[in-house]
């Protein structure tokens, strides 16, 4: 058996009057990845925290590399082999790549003079440990993201590491970002390193790691080997609900489409696109980042324009010049991005729902009419269970799947014929998103026609009453969800068989 790097025993934490943790424990192996998963607040920073010293526990015991220890400082965490990657990557922006390398090392060292040759060599040597190709003399705020977080990483290394957790290192990464990232992370592993990795998101959870711990509100709910965790055990074990997900089947006859697009061409965007949708249908259209997705769904919402073909609402032969054209036509659109385009964050919740029916909110002298206001929100708070506490407070008060659900309350209140949704659950909570999922059902078997695009494919199986594949601009391929597979579908969006 692999020797415990890290035991901690019953941890407890209250802020105030906050229990943040509630006799949590977790025990990591040498060289192993270990995922800490939980939904947003269920207490995995304040859990790193204690790990790393940062924070003392009210209670419970921290062993590392067999010490048992009773009181633990942030330099004896480091000085123990433990390092954090924070969210915020606590690199130091205005300083070169090498100064952030190197500075720590030479301080630590008690020298009053830096050498900078010395510097240098030091930053080579710990960017050359992960392969990191960067100019050493470029200040660290001019790098990405994902840069920044390598050059957090590659001071860690130079700290004879045993354990380096990152909190939640994807959440301002790109996929091909979080690809990168993976693979540093096998490496270090390779180096014998344990990795404490954090995440509410389950995809990575299932592909990084080996071992998970999980909790919620501040306690272990579950923990294991990943090999024995199914995606359905893990969202119930994240949330405590039990989620079924069955593939979408519209229930109505089929009837006359309430959108027929013909032919329609943009160029350099997409090409001959033609498609029905009825009510009560969910369609699907997925295909990667640049194959047009976007430019289609933006020109359906009178965004830009196409160059040719058609677009018809209920037979009828459109043209939108504008936004305000497709809203008044009965089209919806969330985007994608929806904290720039879709809400207005300093703005209280009810406002943003109510934005898009204030006019028959208003009476005849254009007084908003709170109680109506009122009415309408406590319904759809109630429908869509929003998790706001009072309808009043700023919408950027709410976590990104409640305000994800703001945005759908707002198109609700309108009188919608075509509700379309680009990347619905892009970056929201495991229950958030099931939540929305059920409420797309809901909202399409009530006569709603909905457009969803996402490059989530087991979204895309679970929503879609129909599945249309785009690559390079073009629909190639339609298919049916209860006969295709993620693997499927991944092949035909990427070209690659
Ligand atoms: N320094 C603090 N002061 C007060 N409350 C805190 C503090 N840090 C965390 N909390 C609370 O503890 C709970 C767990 O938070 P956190 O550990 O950050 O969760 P997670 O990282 O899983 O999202 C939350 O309710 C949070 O508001
Ligand atoms: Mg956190």
């Amino acid at each position: 058996m692999a020797a415990s790097i890290l035991k901690v025993v019953g941890i407890a934490k209250s802020f105030g009057g906050v229990q943040a943790l509630k006799g949590v424990s977790l025990e990591i192996d040498a060289g192993e990845i270990h995922c800490l998963a939980g939904e947003n607040g269920s207490g995995k920073s304040t859990l790193i925290k204690v790990i790393s010293g940062v924070h003392e526990p009210d209670a419970g015991s921290i062993e590392i590399v067999g010490r048992r220890l009773s009181r633990l400082s942030p330099m004896e965490a480091i000085a123990l082999g433990i390092q954090v990657i924070y969210q915020d990557f606590s690199v130091f922006p205005n300083l070169s790549v090498m100064e952030n390398l190197a500075l720590n090392m030479e301080l630590m060292d008690k020298r009053a003079l830096m050498n900078w040759g010395r510097a240098r060599a030091i930053a080579a040597h710990a960017v050359s440990l992960i392969g990191f190709e960067v100019d050493l003399d470029e200040r660290v705020e001019n790098l990405s993201v994902a840069d920044r977080q390598l050059v957090a990483i590659c001071r860690a290394l130079l700290h004879d590491s045993k354990l380096i957790i990152m909190d939640e290192p994807t959440s301002a990464l790109t996929k091909k970002e979080v690809k990168a990232l993976f693979a540093v992370i096998k490496s270090l592993q390779s180096r014998g390193i344990s990795i404490l990795f954090v995440s509410h998101k389950l995809d990575e959870v299932f592909e990084i790691s080996e071992r998970f711990t999980i909790l919620r509100n501040g306690e272990n709910v579950a923990a294991g080997s990943t090999e024995e965790l199914d995606h359905r055990t893990f969202a119930f074990h994240m949330t405590g609900r039990e989620f079924a997900e069955a593939s979408y089947k519209s229930d109505r006859a089929p009837g006359p489409p309430v959108l027929s697009v013909k032919g329609l061409s943009q160029v350099g965007s997409y090409e001959g696109i033609s498609f029905d949708l009825a009510q009560g249908e969910i369609l699907g259209i997925t295909g990667l980042l640049g194959s047009g997705r976007t430019e289609l769904v933006e020109t359906l919402f009178g965004i830009s324009s196409p160059d040719s073909g058609s677009i018809e609402i209920a037979g009828r032969e459109v043209r939108m010049r504008s936004v305000k054209d497709a809203i008044a036509l009965g089209i919806g659109y969330v985007p994608s991005d929806r904290l720039t385009e879709g809400l207005f964050l300093p703005q209280s919740i009810e406002r943003n729902a109510v934005i898009g029916v204030l006019g028959r909110l208003c009476n005849s002298l254009g007084l908003l009419n709170r109680r109506a206001v009122a009415e309408l929100m406590s319904k759809w708070i109630a429908e869509l269970s929003i998790a706001a506490k009072d309808p009043s407070l700023p919408v950027k008060t709410l976590s990104g799947g409640n305000q994800q659900k703001v945005v759908l309350a707002r198109w609700l209140a309108s009188e919608l014929s075509v509700l379309i949704l680009n990347g619905p659950t892009m970056g929201v909570d495991i229950g958030a998103k099931y939540d929305i999922h059920a409420l797309m059902r809901e909202l399409a078997s009530k006569g709603l026609a909905i457009i969803i695009v996402s490059d989530d494919l087991p979204e895309v199986l679970a929503c879609a009453s129909r599945i249309l594949v785009m690559r390079d601009g073009a629909f190639i391929q339609e298919l049916e969800p209860a006969t295709t597979t993620e693997s499927r579908l991944g092949e035909l969006s990427t070209g690659v068989a």
